[in-house]
């Protein structure tokens, strides 16, 4: 009697159990069951365990179906945690990253190309020793005009269509600060701050108020240099000014050195680069017009009155002084048809430097 109401509970903890392992989705839920059921206080454990206090002649029929119950048990848990183990594995598989696909090219910056040929220029003079310094694009008029022998009311003015800044006036009524021409106020601003001798270019952003084309622009850069010493002639000018051309655009092109007149310089020269474009054979060329040369440059020996506005004796102490336009020089090196390019933001032009 006693033995068949053992063997009664020892099937229903088994179905109990069966029935539990079944619903549970995940490994530390297998092994709370374990517990429950096989550990060292679970539950079938208690009852093999209570098989020494039966009856002598129940003992072997209820300990064999004990271990039968313990076998089964433990035979589904195995089964369970393995079907556990390889659905998670599966679903890790459907994540998994596909290390034979190609990967994908990270959009890279580049640099535009006024900075580039910004770089090379300043290395050029760099190579020759002289010192890169940048100076304000709002500027005085006091530098941009007046230091460099352009007084007030001076035709020369009309050279420079300028951008006023309608902050302040003079007693006249006249406004005092502008968004700079060109980069010569720095000539003043340096010559004021050091003495000679000096050896400096001034790469930076300029601004005129005039109607756009091919190769003009409202906003471009110049790249300024200067150099001021004893015993400075324009043969050093021309030196220097050669040597940059050989290493900018190497010795196949023609440099060409005209009179021109700029209130800061005496002599004053416009340097140009034979254009690359038509060779002068084109009269409708975009580049020079059927000219043959492009102007990249002014420059000149500074004028005597700009020396001893900053306080330096022209008797003692001479230089030379140029402007140069990058972006000209950058049509004439990558053959670049329109200077509006630069700043038009089409990625297709900028996509190829
Ligand atoms: C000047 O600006 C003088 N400051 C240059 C100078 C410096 C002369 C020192 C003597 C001594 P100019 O206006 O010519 O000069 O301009 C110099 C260069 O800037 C030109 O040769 C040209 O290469 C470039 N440039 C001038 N105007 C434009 C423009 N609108 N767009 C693009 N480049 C320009």
């Amino acid at each position: 009697m006693a033995e068949n109401t053992h063997l009664q509970e020892l099937e229903s903890l088994r179905d109990a159990a069966l029935q539990e392992l079944e619903s549970i989705p995940d490994s530390s839920g297998i092994e709370a069951w374990r517990v429950e059921y096989l550990g060292r206080s679970g539950k079938l454990t208690q009852v093999l365990r209570g098989v020494s206090t039966l009856p002598a002649d129940a003992r072997p029929v209820i300990g064999a179906a004990g271990n039968k119950v313990k076998v089964a048990l433990e035979g589904r848990l195995g089964e369970r945690q393995a079907a556990i183990v390889n659905a998670r594995l599966d679903s890790l598989a459907d994540d998994a990253i596909d290390i034979s696909l190609p990967g994908r090219s990270l959009a890279v910056g580049r640099l535009h190309p006024s900075t580039i040929i910004l770089r090379e220029i300043t290395e050029i003079f760099r190579g020759m020793g002289f010192q890169v310094v940048e100076g304000p694009e709002v500027e005085l008029d006091r530098y941009n005009f007046e230091a460099l022998n352009i007084p007030k009311d001076h035709p020369a003015r009309d050279m420079f269509d300028t951008f006023w800044i309608d902050a302040n006036k003079d007693a006249e009524g006249r406004f005092t600060t502008l968004l700079r021409t060109h980069t010569s106020p720095m000539q003043a601003r340096i010559m004021e701050a050091h003495e000679p001798p000096i050896r400096v270019v001034v790469p930076g952003k300029v601004y005129r108020y005039e109607a756009t084309d091919a190769t003009h622009e409202s906003q471009f850069y110049q790249v300024e240099g200067l150099a001021v010493d004893k015993g400075i002639t324009f043969a050093n000018l021309k030196h220097t000014l050669h040597e940059f051309a050989r290493r900018m655009f190497g010795s196949e092109r023609k440099m060409r050195f005209r009179c021109d007149y700029f209130p800061f310089v005496e002599p004053g020269v416009d340097v140009s680069i034979d254009c690359f474009n038509c060779d002068g054979t084109d009269n409708s060329c975009r580049i020079c017009r059927g000219a043959g040369w492009l102007e990249i440059m002014g420059a000149g020996m500074v004028h005597p009155n700009v020396l001893r506005n900053v306080g330096y004796d022209p008797e003692v102490y001479s230089g030379f002084a140029f402007g140069m336009g990058p972006e000209r020089i950058a049509m004439l090196k990558y053959g670049i048809e329109d200077v509006r390019l630069f700043y038009g933001n089409d990625m297709r032009f900028l996509r190829q430097f």
